[in-house]
Protein backbone atom coordinates (compact mmCIF):
# COMPACT_ATOMS: atom_id res chain seq x y z
CA UNK A 1 0.00 0.00 0.00
CA UNK A 2 1.21 3.36 -0.81
CA UNK A 3 2.37 6.26 1.72
CA UNK A 4 0.76 9.28 0.23
CA UNK A 5 2.55 12.56 0.89
CA UNK A 6 1.39 16.13 -0.20
CA UNK A 7 3.30 19.53 -0.65
CA UNK A 8 1.49 22.04 0.65
CA UNK A 9 1.92 25.82 1.32
CA UNK A 10 -0.62 28.34 0.34
CA UNK A 11 2.48 30.64 0.03
CA UNK A 12 3.24 30.56 -4.30
CA UNK A 13 7.07 30.65 -5.11
CA UNK A 14 8.51 28.75 -2.17
CA UNK A 15 9.64 25.53 -3.65
CA UNK A 16 6.30 23.22 -3.93
CA UNK A 17 6.47 21.84 -7.20
CA UNK A 18 10.10 21.85 -7.38
CA UNK A 19 10.43 19.75 -3.59
CA UNK A 20 7.80 17.20 -4.86
CA UNK A 21 8.91 16.14 -8.47
CA UNK A 22 12.81 16.13 -7.40
CA UNK A 23 11.79 14.07 -4.48
CA UNK A 24 9.57 11.96 -6.78
CA UNK A 25 12.42 11.69 -8.92
CA UNK A 26 14.75 10.37 -6.34
CA UNK A 27 12.50 7.98 -4.85
CA UNK A 28 11.94 6.54 -8.51
CA UNK A 29 15.60 6.40 -9.00
CA UNK A 30 16.03 3.94 -5.68
CA UNK A 31 13.30 1.63 -7.71
CA UNK A 32 10.43 2.94 -5.61
CA UNK A 33 6.93 2.91 -7.37
CA UNK A 34 6.50 6.52 -7.47
CA UNK A 35 3.10 8.27 -8.81
CA UNK A 36 3.05 12.23 -8.49
CA UNK A 37 -0.23 14.11 -8.75
CA UNK A 38 -0.44 17.57 -10.12
CA UNK A 39 -3.56 19.32 -8.19
CA UNK A 40 -2.62 22.71 -9.23
CA UNK A 41 -4.39 23.80 -12.07
CA UNK A 42 -0.77 25.61 -13.12
CA UNK A 43 0.20 22.32 -13.94
CA UNK A 44 3.99 22.65 -13.12
CA UNK A 45 4.63 19.47 -12.49
CA UNK A 46 3.56 17.80 -15.43
CA UNK A 47 5.60 20.37 -17.64
CA UNK A 48 8.62 20.30 -14.98
CA UNK A 49 8.91 16.16 -16.23
CA UNK A 50 8.23 16.91 -19.76
CA UNK A 51 4.93 17.23 -20.73
CA UNK A 52 2.65 19.93 -22.42
CA UNK A 53 -0.41 21.00 -20.70
CA UNK A 54 -3.33 18.44 -20.51
CA UNK A 55 -6.79 18.37 -21.84
CA UNK A 56 -9.16 18.01 -18.35
CA UNK A 57 -10.73 14.78 -19.78
CA UNK A 58 -7.42 13.49 -19.11
CA UNK A 59 -6.42 15.29 -15.75
CA UNK A 60 -7.24 15.03 -12.10
CA UNK A 61 -9.89 17.21 -13.01
CA UNK A 62 -12.19 14.52 -14.34
CA UNK A 63 -11.29 12.22 -11.56
CA UNK A 64 -12.41 14.84 -9.16
CA UNK A 65 -15.63 15.53 -10.86
CA UNK A 66 -15.97 11.91 -11.58
CA UNK A 67 -16.09 12.40 -15.23
CA UNK A 68 -13.10 9.79 -15.46
CA UNK A 69 -11.14 7.63 -13.80
CA UNK A 70 -7.85 7.43 -12.39
CA UNK A 71 -6.24 4.67 -14.77
CA UNK A 72 -6.84 5.97 -17.60
CA UNK A 73 -5.47 9.18 -16.98
CA UNK A 74 -2.40 8.26 -15.35
CA UNK A 75 0.96 8.76 -17.77
CA UNK A 76 4.08 6.70 -17.98
CA UNK A 77 6.96 9.48 -17.55
CA UNK A 78 11.04 9.31 -19.23
CA UNK A 79 11.56 8.04 -15.93
CA UNK A 80 11.61 4.35 -14.95
CA UNK A 81 8.79 3.82 -11.89
CA UNK A 82 7.93 7.81 -11.90
CA UNK A 83 4.34 8.20 -12.80
CA UNK A 84 2.58 11.19 -13.87
CA UNK A 85 -1.40 12.18 -13.05
CA UNK A 86 -1.76 15.28 -14.72
CA UNK A 87 -3.42 18.74 -14.15
CA UNK A 88 -5.67 20.52 -16.43
CA UNK A 89 -6.30 24.88 -16.65
CA UNK A 90 -9.72 23.70 -15.61
CA UNK A 91 -9.11 22.83 -12.39
CA UNK A 92 -9.06 26.37 -11.86
CA UNK A 93 -12.65 26.01 -11.26
CA UNK A 94 -13.01 22.89 -9.76
CA UNK A 95 -13.63 24.83 -6.09
CA UNK A 96 -16.36 26.04 -7.63
CA UNK A 97 -18.06 23.00 -9.70
CA UNK A 98 -17.37 20.58 -6.98
CA UNK A 99 -19.74 22.45 -4.67
CA UNK A 100 -22.80 20.70 -5.31
CA UNK A 101 -20.73 17.21 -4.96
CA UNK A 102 -21.14 14.58 -2.56
CA UNK A 103 -18.09 13.17 -0.49
CA UNK A 104 -16.22 16.44 -2.39
CA UNK A 105 -13.11 16.38 0.40
CA UNK A 106 -12.80 12.36 -0.15
CA UNK A 107 -13.04 12.74 -4.09
CA UNK A 108 -9.11 12.08 -4.26
CA UNK A 109 -8.58 9.87 -1.53
CA UNK A 110 -11.28 7.68 -3.34
CA UNK A 111 -9.50 7.50 -6.58
CA UNK A 112 -6.34 6.71 -4.76
CA UNK A 113 -7.89 4.01 -3.11
CA UNK A 114 -8.41 2.22 -6.38
CA UNK A 115 -4.58 2.14 -7.19
CA UNK A 116 -2.80 2.39 -4.04
CA UNK A 117 -1.22 -1.47 -4.58
CA UNK A 118 0.64 -0.25 -7.73
CA UNK A 119 2.96 2.05 -6.12
CA UNK A 120 5.52 2.79 -2.88
CA UNK A 121 4.38 6.28 -2.39
CA UNK A 122 2.08 8.89 -3.72
CA UNK A 123 3.08 12.12 -3.73
CA UNK A 124 0.58 15.00 -4.40
CA UNK A 125 1.90 18.70 -5.60
CA UNK A 126 -1.03 21.34 -3.93
CA UNK A 127 -1.52 24.65 -5.20
CA UNK A 128 -0.81 27.99 -3.36
CA UNK A 129 -4.56 28.06 -1.92
CA UNK A 130 -6.10 26.53 1.16
CA UNK A 131 -9.37 25.49 -0.97
CA UNK A 132 -11.40 22.25 -1.97
CA UNK A 133 -8.37 21.23 -3.67
CA UNK A 134 -5.64 21.16 -1.05
CA UNK A 135 -8.39 19.51 1.35
CA UNK A 136 -8.64 16.81 -1.39
CA UNK A 137 -5.10 16.42 -1.53
CA UNK A 138 -4.54 16.33 2.30
CA UNK A 139 -7.68 14.70 3.24
CA UNK A 140 -6.38 11.79 0.93
CA UNK A 141 -2.79 11.58 2.65
CA UNK A 142 -0.82 10.42 5.33
CA UNK A 143 1.53 12.87 5.46
CA UNK A 144 2.36 16.17 4.40
CA UNK A 145 5.60 18.18 3.64
CA UNK A 146 5.76 21.74 4.17
CA UNK A 147 8.42 23.84 1.81
CA UNK A 148 9.69 27.08 3.29
CA UNK A 149 11.74 29.74 1.43
CA UNK A 150 14.32 30.67 2.89
CA UNK A 151 13.53 34.34 3.05
CA UNK A 152 11.94 37.27 5.81
CA UNK A 153 8.29 35.95 5.52
CA UNK A 154 9.02 32.72 5.54
CA UNK A 155 7.00 31.77 8.26
CA UNK A 156 4.44 34.33 7.41
CA UNK A 157 1.01 31.99 6.73
CA UNK A 158 2.30 28.42 8.05
CA UNK A 159 0.52 29.10 11.43
CA UNK A 160 -2.60 29.20 9.18
CA UNK A 161 -1.41 26.16 7.46
CA UNK A 162 -1.03 24.46 10.57
CA UNK A 163 -4.37 25.54 11.33
CA UNK A 164 -5.75 24.39 8.35
CA UNK A 165 -3.81 20.65 9.22
CA UNK A 166 -5.24 20.51 12.76
CA UNK A 167 -9.00 21.22 11.45
CA UNK A 168 -8.71 18.33 8.44
CA UNK A 169 -7.57 15.84 10.77
CA UNK A 170 -10.37 17.01 13.09
CA UNK A 171 -13.43 16.63 10.47
CA UNK A 172 -11.72 14.22 7.32
CA UNK A 173 -8.53 12.85 7.82
CA UNK A 174 -7.26 11.55 11.80
CA UNK A 175 -4.07 9.82 10.68
CA UNK A 176 -2.87 12.97 8.54
CA UNK A 177 0.87 14.06 10.13
CA UNK A 178 3.54 16.68 9.34
CA UNK A 179 6.64 14.25 8.12
CA UNK A 180 8.64 17.35 8.05
CA UNK A 181 9.74 21.29 6.59
CA UNK A 182 11.74 21.68 3.96
CA UNK A 183 14.03 24.79 3.54
CA UNK A 184 14.47 25.73 -0.17
CA UNK A 185 16.18 28.57 -1.73
CA UNK A 186 18.78 28.73 0.36
CA UNK A 187 21.71 31.73 -0.37
CA UNK A 188 24.42 31.17 2.31
CA UNK A 189 25.48 34.55 0.71
CA UNK A 190 23.26 36.00 2.52
CA UNK A 191 23.14 36.36 5.92
CA UNK A 192 19.45 36.58 6.04
CA UNK A 193 18.83 33.19 4.99
CA UNK A 194 20.58 31.82 8.27
CA UNK A 195 18.88 33.49 10.57
CA UNK A 196 15.61 32.41 9.03
CA UNK A 197 17.09 28.71 9.40
CA UNK A 198 17.82 29.48 12.88
CA UNK A 199 14.32 30.79 13.59
CA UNK A 200 12.49 27.86 11.79
CA UNK A 201 14.76 25.11 13.65
CA UNK A 202 13.96 27.51 16.70
CA UNK A 203 10.34 27.53 16.19
CA UNK A 204 9.75 23.51 14.64
CA UNK A 205 12.38 21.93 16.08
CA UNK A 206 13.10 18.16 14.81
CA UNK A 207 10.34 18.48 12.60
CA UNK A 208 12.53 20.84 9.99
CA UNK A 209 14.75 18.47 7.90
CA UNK A 210 18.35 18.63 8.24
CA UNK A 211 19.18 18.99 4.64
CA UNK A 212 18.94 22.65 3.28
CA UNK A 213 18.39 23.22 -0.74
CA UNK A 214 20.32 25.77 -1.94
CA UNK A 215 19.47 28.43 -4.80
CA UNK A 216 20.80 26.91 -7.72
CA UNK A 217 20.49 27.53 -11.43
CA UNK A 218 20.31 24.22 -12.35
CA UNK A 219 17.34 23.45 -10.07
CA UNK A 220 15.87 26.76 -11.89
CA UNK A 221 16.63 25.57 -15.21
CA UNK A 222 16.09 21.79 -15.28
CA UNK A 223 11.89 22.84 -15.80
CA UNK A 224 12.91 24.25 -19.21
CA UNK A 225 14.48 20.80 -19.94
CA UNK A 226 11.38 19.16 -18.62
CA UNK A 227 13.73 17.22 -16.41
CA UNK A 228 13.93 17.08 -12.44
CA UNK A 229 17.29 18.08 -11.44
CA UNK A 230 18.70 14.97 -11.34
CA UNK A 231 18.37 14.18 -15.14
CA UNK A 232 19.41 17.36 -15.90
CA UNK A 233 22.92 17.67 -14.17
CA UNK A 234 23.47 14.91 -11.31
CA UNK A 235 25.90 16.51 -9.62
CA UNK A 236 24.76 20.20 -9.06
CA UNK A 237 24.44 20.95 -5.44
CA UNK A 238 20.72 21.22 -6.09
CA UNK A 239 20.10 18.21 -7.22
CA UNK A 240 22.79 16.32 -4.30
CA UNK A 241 20.50 18.27 -1.81
CA UNK A 242 17.20 16.71 -2.97
CA UNK A 243 18.67 13.26 -2.89
CA UNK A 244 19.73 13.98 0.69
CA UNK A 245 16.41 15.20 1.17
CA UNK A 246 14.77 12.11 0.18
CA UNK A 247 16.68 9.78 2.14
CA UNK A 248 15.70 12.28 5.17
CA UNK A 249 12.10 11.24 4.10
CA UNK A 250 12.61 7.34 3.59
CA UNK A 251 14.39 7.72 7.55
CA UNK A 252 11.38 9.56 8.74
CA UNK A 253 9.43 7.19 7.03
CA UNK A 254 11.34 4.15 8.56
CA UNK A 255 10.89 5.44 12.09
CA UNK A 256 7.64 5.24 11.75
CA UNK A 257 7.63 1.86 10.75
CA UNK A 258 6.85 2.28 6.94
CA UNK A 259 9.26 0.94 5.06
N1 LIG B 1 16.54 25.74 -4.92
C1 LIG B 1 16.18 26.50 -5.96
N2 LIG B 1 17.10 27.22 -6.64
C2 LIG B 1 16.76 28.00 -7.68
N3 LIG B 1 15.50 28.16 -8.12
C3 LIG B 1 14.51 27.47 -7.48
C4 LIG B 1 14.81 26.60 -6.39
N4 LIG B 1 13.64 26.06 -5.96
C5 LIG B 1 12.69 26.54 -6.77
N5 LIG B 1 13.19 27.41 -7.67
C6 LIG B 1 12.46 28.15 -8.70
O1 LIG B 1 11.57 29.02 -8.01
C7 LIG B 1 10.32 29.07 -8.68
C8 LIG B 1 9.21 28.65 -7.72
O2 LIG B 1 9.39 27.29 -7.35
P1 LIG B 1 8.18 26.27 -7.37
O3 LIG B 1 8.73 24.94 -6.99
O4 LIG B 1 7.42 26.36 -8.65
O5 LIG B 1 7.28 26.84 -6.18
P2 LIG B 1 5.74 26.57 -5.82
O6 LIG B 1 5.35 25.26 -6.40
O7 LIG B 1 5.70 26.60 -4.32
O8 LIG B 1 4.96 27.71 -6.40
C9 LIG B 1 10.43 28.19 -9.90
O9 LIG B 1 10.76 28.98 -11.00
C10 LIG B 1 11.58 27.24 -9.54
O10 LIG B 1 12.27 26.78 -10.70
MG1 LIG C 1 3.76 24.80 -7.71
Amino acid sequence: MATVISFANQKGGVGKTTTAINIAASLATIKKRVLLIDIDSQGNAGTGLGFVRASHKQSVYGVLLGTATITENILTTAIPNLHLLPASAKLAGAELDMLDLENREYRLRDAIKTIENNYDYILIDCPPALGMLTINALSASDYVIIPLQCEFFALEGVQQLLSTITAIQQKWNPKLDILGMVLTMYDKKLGLTKAVEDDVRETFGNKVFQTVVPRNVRISEAPSYGKPVLFHDFKSSGAQAYLRVATEVVNALEQKGIK
